[in-house]
């Protein structure tokens, strides 16, 4: 079934679709979901946008530095990366480590098939003994003493909308009338309106009405997914978002959410559904908030600037000194007003050495 179809039967059968679910088909369809399809491509002159992973590999040269500084704290031999895109990153880190310490397993969890299929193609054409670590699983249950690494995976985690109208909260829902889809609202049920009038407590801010925001209630499963299932290790999440305090801000008031095709925002999000991109800035105070129920530190929320300069990318691009290409990418890496403080990281493990000592400028009081 199409795509289209698939999501007007479901309208027409449950009488609408909530957002995340809406979201769900039209990243994860099989077959005809935006990143499940055959002609999806990360590949500069055809993707939609541009990740840093695919911008220059001194990005995954960065990581690598770091991961080599946590080998020195903690005994972490294997790699799981979540959402692996075009296999970018992977490559790059393993053609870039020193040989004495290639992971003993590099594994990849990717929701999206036609995505797996690229990622082999592309690893395949690495060396052999680089090549050779990388598997592809479907769960992170068991695999122990492990860097865990997902760029830009929770921005395309599927997240609810809702509005505030009439001093009311609602859902905005999608529903469906002569073939068209629209959106429409549902009430919020009393626990959803109990969680919201925490954030404004938190926030201190009462929303506004016609205020629109966004809360994503799959991070907790997924995150308790690696909690519960992982013994000994470091987390790290790279994404585009904010703290609550400045993603509820009140001049935010239409939310995050974002359409991305050829490099451009759009607006209409029923327009060809599967064709473009949907992201949702990423809540980390949300994710934080998660991690503290399960016991598990914080080690730090930075910038992508502070990581990437503390991880030696400028002694890193000298090579490129005269490569205009990679001078670029490196100001979009750096940049505050491109990737660089839009990009935030979080480092997160469940036990460390308490010598071990992260340079970055830490902010995590934002949170
Ligand atoms: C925005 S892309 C980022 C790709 C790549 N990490 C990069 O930075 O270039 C999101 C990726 O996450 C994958 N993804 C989303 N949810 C996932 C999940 N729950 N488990 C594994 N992969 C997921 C998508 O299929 C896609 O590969």
């Amino acid at each position: 079934m199409s795509l289209l179809k698939k999501i007007h039967a479901k309208a027409e059968q449950d009488g609408f679709i909530t957002f995340d679910q809406y979201m769900d088909l039209c990243l994860y369809y099989p077959n005809h979901g935006y990143y499940d399809n055959k002609n999806i491509s990360f590949e500069k002159n055809k993707s939609d946008f541009i990740t840093a992973p695919e911008l220059s590999s001194v990005y995954a040269e960065s990581i690598i530095e770091f991961y080599l500084n946590c080998k020195k704290f903690k005994n972490i031999n294997n790699i799981v990366e979540f959402g692996a895109g075009s296999g970018e990153l992977a490559c790059n880190f393993l053609k870039n480590i020193d040989r004495n310490f290639i992971p003993k397993k590099y594994f990849i969890i990717e929701k999206s098939l036609h995505l797996r299929k690229q990622q082999k193609e592309k690893i395949n054409k690495i060396l052999k003994d680089e090549r050779n670590v990388v598997e592809w699983i479907d769960d992170i249950a068991k695999i122990n003493d492990v860097f865990i690494i997902a760029n830009e995976v929770f921005d395309a985690i599927p997240s609810k909308i809702f509005i505030k109208d009439n001093n009311n909260f609602y859902e905005r829902v999608i529903k469906i009338k002569n073939n068209t889809l629209y959106f429409s609202k549902i009430a919020c049920n009393k626990n959803v309106k109990n969680l919201i009038k925490k954030i404004e407590e938190r926030i201190n801010m009462k929303f506004p009405n016609n205020y629109m925001f966004e809360i994503n209630f799959q991070y907790e499963k997924f995150l308790e997914d690696i909690f519960n299932g992982v013994n000994n290790f470091i987390f790290f999440i790279a994404d585009y978002g904010y703290g609550e305090k400045e993603l509820f801000h009140k001049d935010r008031n239409f939310g995050t959410l974002q359409f991305y095709k050829n490099h451009e925002k759009i607006k209409n999000c029923f327009n060809n559904p599967g064709s473009f991109d949907i992201s949702i800035s990423v809540d980390f105070s949300n994710l934080a908030r998660i991690i503290k129920k399960h016991n598990i530190a914080l080690l730090s929320y930075t910038t992508q600037t502070e990581f990437l300069i503390n991880t030696k990318i400028v002694e890193n691009s000298i090579k490129y000194s005269k490569d205009i290409d990679e001078i670029n990418a490196l100001k979009t890496l750096l940049f505050p007003t491109d990737m660089g403080e839009n990009f935030k990281i979080m480092l997160l493990c469940d036990n460390m050495n308490s010598e071990f000592n992260i340079p970055f400028k830490d902010y995590r009081h934002k949170l």
